[in-house]
């Protein structure tokens, strides 16, 4: 067998080629500080910032001259309560940003929400929590999360992302959103998320680490999957989309290469990787140490999600790859 005849030439290489990462694969997370001035680097993601009200304008400019599809906001408030207030106002952090994306730049971007508590919450957690549980509760929960979605939707936002991993939350969004006049409204589904140490940097960003105290857990394994389930992972997705998700996820990714797989093979709906924080911060200080070469990196990596299903990837790198794919 002679498999070298096809890779002894860069155009027939190319010919053969099977899988590409596009910019309209990409997605950048963008994160926005209440009362900061200008932006502020985040300490354990080299070249990734927080970005104050006025300044978090330009990072979209430059995503929409990059030519990048949509952006995901991520807000840090000045007031964080036990339920999450500022996420539950219509003048709130993330309500003002997405007015402020679409009063500027109209339909150049889609502008995604991320639906979760913990950057809203003093305790950090995902939710309201239940005393008696010592942890998230998940029915109260959903109540605030379908006002959160209105908020959202009310603001403008094109598609929104639950990622607390509350069980329901699909069909109570939906729901939710249908009766309030936002039929038309996507819902992306962070539906197959684990409860990884991939997230560290994420939670400097956002500064939301939980807060672990005798009445709440230290870590997120009450709603975040554990690493090690295959089928209860696959389970997760598909009843996210039998409620009603337009779109599944799988998070993190590099190291859940195989559950995408198998959730690609088991549904129609497109299916997006989260190319989480720790991702991000171990290839940039592999990089920034002179081990590896960033730019290939960063492709193989973001070509390999798309070989193993994914239709889209949220990444920090978005920024770097659109730059190299023109
Ligand atoms: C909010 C949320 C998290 C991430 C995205 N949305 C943090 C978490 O679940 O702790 C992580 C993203 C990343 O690590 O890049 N729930």
């Amino acid at each position: 067998m002679n498999l070298r005849r096809l890779r002894l030439n860069s155009n027939i290489r190319d010919l053969v080629r099977e899988t590409y990462v596009t910019k309209n694969d990409l997605i950048m997370p963008v994160f926005i500080k209440e009362g900061l001035d200008g932006k502020n680097e985040i300490k354990s993601m080299p070249g990734i910032y927080q970005f104050g009200e006025n300044a978090f304008l330009d990072e979209v400019a430059e995503c929409i001259d990059l030519g990048i599809k949509a952006v995901i906001l991520f807000g840090i408030p000045k007031l964080k309560d036990s339920c999450g207030s500022d996420a539950l106002d219509e003048e709130g952090l993330i309500a003002r940003s997405v007015r402020k994306i679409k009063e500027t730049f109209g339909d150049k971007i889609a502008v995604i929400t991320d639906l979760c508590f913990c950057e809203f919450t003093d305790h950090g957690h995902c939710g309201i929590i239940n005393p008696k549980l010592k942890t998230v509760d998940n029915d109260a929960t959903l109540e605030i999360s379908a006002k959160q979605a209105i908020v959202h939707a009310k603001a403008g936002a094109d598609m929104i992302a639950p990622s607390g991993m509350m069980d329901n939350i699909i069909e109570t969004l939906r729901n939710a959103l249908d009766s309030e006049g936002y039929k038309h409204i996507p819902i992306m589904s962070y539906s197959t998320k684990f409860a990884s140490a991939f997230y560290g940097p994420f939670r400097d960003a956002a500064e939301s680490a939980p807060v672990a105290n005798e009445f709440l857990p230290k870590d997120r394994k009450t709603y975040q999957m554990d690493v090690a389930n295959a089928r209860e992972a696959l389970l997760e997705s598909l009843i996210d989309e039998a409620e009603g998700a337009d779109i599944l996820m799988v998070k993190p990714g590099l190291a859940f290469m195989d559950i995408i797989k198998t959730i690609k093979e088991n549904t129609l709906k497109p299916l997006c990787v989260y190319n989480v924080s720790g991702e991000y911060s171990m290839v940039k200080a592999a990089a920034l140490n002179g081990w590896m070469d960033y730019e290939n990196l960063m492709m193989e990596i973001l070509l390999s999600f798309k070989r193993a299903g994914a239709d889209m990837i949220i990444s920090y790198h978005s920024k770097d790859a659109a730059k190299l794919l023109k």
